[in-house]
């Protein structure tokens, strides 16, 4: 592992935009566009680039906490009803990564009206002007129709952006967004396949060591975001990664490769963020195309990471959990000698706390369940046996990391969607 080497904080910030926008092609690059859209009214305010990173940031995420394709799809109409569920789950989660607490609080506002100046405050809280930066950058990205050439539009979604301000929009901000608008490369650049290199040009972004604590930091936060997605799996990853560790310590992997396997751990199933939740969710038996979607996840999960190159080894890792060393695994078909160890390592962690974790709709499978299972995949040479066995032979140990991993993991998601509950009454009391 190369551990000195440093990626850009805004490409991980990407990929987590990426996988939330995969779940449905109405909503692919809707994250990148409201951000491309927030960056140019900042630099027509003429913020400092301080501030135009921040909104980079902040558009970039915004939508993270609508955790369902009906939410994502809803969130499109221009004119929404009780917006402020996926805006208050958003800040709730990126306020747990101290590096982008700034950005938590303007995504927590970002679907307050201006309402003629009184939307500086909601709910007796203090609005962030930014909040109102992306709220009417978020407006704009929803009026632009993907399927219809972008230069024709422009002229009907400056109009209608006009007709709202004061009441939806800071009049200030509209003005702005109007002389903008007068560019055709502004609108060329929100359709253009390139949007993501634009964006990256334009930041000048803080790099993180692939092995650092903000990139631990990181990950975790990838690892509640995917996680919370769905109260079957609300701490999956944690309990994954915490046992990867810990079989990669007994393998003898070193610090900082131990380090890096808890990472991959937190990001092994980012592609999930690209399965709607209403598929994994689903009580009843998946259909053959639900099963599928499902499968998407660690193709996903690789071709996202796949870009940030000093990330290469961990991706590898994270990606091919699922992978066979028989060869009969997803999506690759790599067999044993094209599967790095640490990939193997992963395998069987997954394994093992996919099989031991409490689910709402079933307890968690006891030792002796868990084992045989494990073993029988390890005898069949679809897991590694050495690794199998090493688990065995530390079965209390790992189980009691994993059950803490989670319980800590659980903690943080109750506050999360107790808040979420709390919330959703007061919405639909006003
Ligand atoms: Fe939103
Ligand atoms: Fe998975
Ligand atoms: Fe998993």
């Amino acid at each position: 592992m190369q551990n000195g080497r440093k990626i850009r904080l805004i490409d991980l910030i990407i990929c987590l935009s990426d996988a939330t926008d995969f779940i449905d092609p109405v909503v692919v690059d809707h994250h990148k566009q409201v951000a491309y859209i927030a960056y140019s009214i900042a630099a027509e305010l003429g913020l400092a680039p301080k501030e135009q990173k921040d909104l980079i940031l902040a558009g970039s995420l915004h939508d993270i906490g609508a955790f369902s394709l009906k939410e994502r799809k809803d969130a499109l109409a221009f004119e929404l009803k009780n917006p402020h569920g996926h805006a208050r789950n958003g800040y709730a989660l990126l306020r747990l990564f101290e590096p982008l607490s700034r950005v938590a609080a303007i995504v927590r506002f970002h679907h307050v009206p201006w309402d003629h100046g009184a939307g500086r405050e909601f709910r007796g809280v203090e609005v962030p002007f930014f909040s109102h930066v992306i709220h009417l950058s978020d407006r704009i990205a929803v009026l632009v129709d993907k399927k219809r050439e972008i230069l024709g539009q422009a002229k009907k979604i400056c109009d209608a952006i006009q007709k709202k301000s004061g009441s939806k929009f800071c009049p200030e901000l509209v003005d702005a967004f109007q002389n903008v608008a007068t560019r055709e490369f502004f609108w060329l650049d929100i359709a253009s396949p390139s949007i993501q290199t634009i964006l990256s040009q334009r930041l000048r972004s803080a790099n993180i060591g692939i092995i650092s604590r903000d990139m631990l930091g990181f990950s975790e936060l990838f690892s509640r975001i995917i996680d919370f997605k769905s109260p079957f799996t609300a701490t999956h990853s944690s309990g994954v990664a915490a046992s990867a560790e810990f079989l990669a310590g007994k393998i003898g992997f070193s610090r900082k490769d131990r380090t890096a396997m808890r990472i991959a751990g937190y990001m092994h199933d980012l592609g999930k963020l690209a399965v709607p939740v209403e598929i994994l969710d689903k009580p009843a038996h998946l259909s053959r195309r639900e099963y599928n979607v499902v499968r998407h996840h660690t193709f996903y999960t690789y071709r996202i990471l796949e870009p940030i190159v000093p990330l290469h080894t961990i991706t590898a890792w994270a990606a091919y959990h699922h992978e066979r060393l028989d060869g009969t695994g997803y999506p690759f078909h790599l067999k044993k000698k094209d599967l790095p160890l640490g990939s193997q390592v992963m395998a069987v962690a997954d394994v093992f706390t996919a099989l031991t974790e409490d689910r709402p709709y079933r307890a968690g499978m006891k030792q002796s369940g868990a084992v045989k299972i494990l073993d029988d995949m390890g005898l069949r040479s679809a897991l590694n046996g050495e690794i199998v066995s090493l688990l065995r032979r530390h079965y209390e140990e790992i189980d009691a990391l994993r059950m803490h991993a989670q319980a800590n993991a659980r903690i943080r998601y109750r506050d999360i969607d107790t808040a979420r509950k709390e919330d959703d009454m007061t919405d639909a009391a006003v």
